[in-house]
């Protein structure tokens, strides 16, 4: 590939085979596509409403469509999903076996999550989820972490799971008796969403960050 002028650094075609480049900063393509030394790819995505957790969809752009160009060529995937309305973080990689390593509710990593509710919520509402409900169709659910951020008409509280049933947060609250009006995804194990990424916007995690996503809560 060297040889046929496939192969471009920063722009240029490189023809020779012995030639040194920079992994971390060098711009590499094979006919025009990227490449990259990385074995696998992490990437923080605040989600904006209105996007899809999927790898493709005709109709609705989905939140690999969000990731940076040079990211394209990758098998990029979302570990786990929000619905279409849930905003925050979404971690997008390449990398099957941490995806599922995350995922798996045996493993009791944390996502965490801001719901503003519908309703003023009562004691006995935080109680039946943080205890482990069972919903409306008779799919019982883990014991979830609860605590009141703000207090009202419409309260915002903070739930943690570690499972990732569908729709699971708003179902809990279903039946319980209150409802999800808003639903962002703040945290995935250790790891805070970056205040400073604006909806809609990517960026690679550090290994030291990825590494805080396995970290279990004790
Ligand atoms: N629970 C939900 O109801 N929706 C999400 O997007 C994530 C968790």
């Amino acid at each position: 590939m060297i040889k046929s002028g496939a192969v471009k650094v920063d722009g240029i075609s490189i023809r020779d085979r012995g030639a040194h480049v920079d992994p971390d900063t060098a711009k590499i393509e094979i006919s025009g596509k990227p490449f990259s030394l990385e074995q696998f790819v992490y990437l923080m995505l605040n989600k904006p409403k209105g996007v899809v957790s999927a790898t493709n969809d005709r109709n609705v752009k989905t939140v690999v469509d969000l990731a940076p160009d040079e990211m394209k060529g990758r098998n990029l995937f979302p570990a786990g999903r929000l619905d279409i309305t849930t905003t925050g973080f979404v971690l997008l990689t390449d990398d099957g076996d941490f995806a599922h390593r995350i995922l798996s509710p045996k493993n009791h990593i944390e996502k965490t999550y801001e719901a503003r509710l519908a309703e003023r919520v009562t004691e006995a509402q935080l109680k039946q989820v943080a205890e482990g409900i069972v919903l409306g169709d008779g799919t019982e659910c883990l014991p979830a972490k609860l605590r009141v951020l703000e207090d009202g008409e419409n309260p915002l509280v903070e739930i943690k799971i570690c499972e990732g049933k569908y729709h699971q947060i708003k179902r809990m609250f279903a039946a319980a008796g209150n409802g999800v009006v808003e639903l962002k995804r703040t945290r995935m194990g250790q790891l805070q969403l970056d205040p400073n990424l604006a909806e809609g916007e990517c960026r690679k995690l550090t290994e030291d960050e990825v590494k805080l996503i396995e970290v279990r809560k004790t």
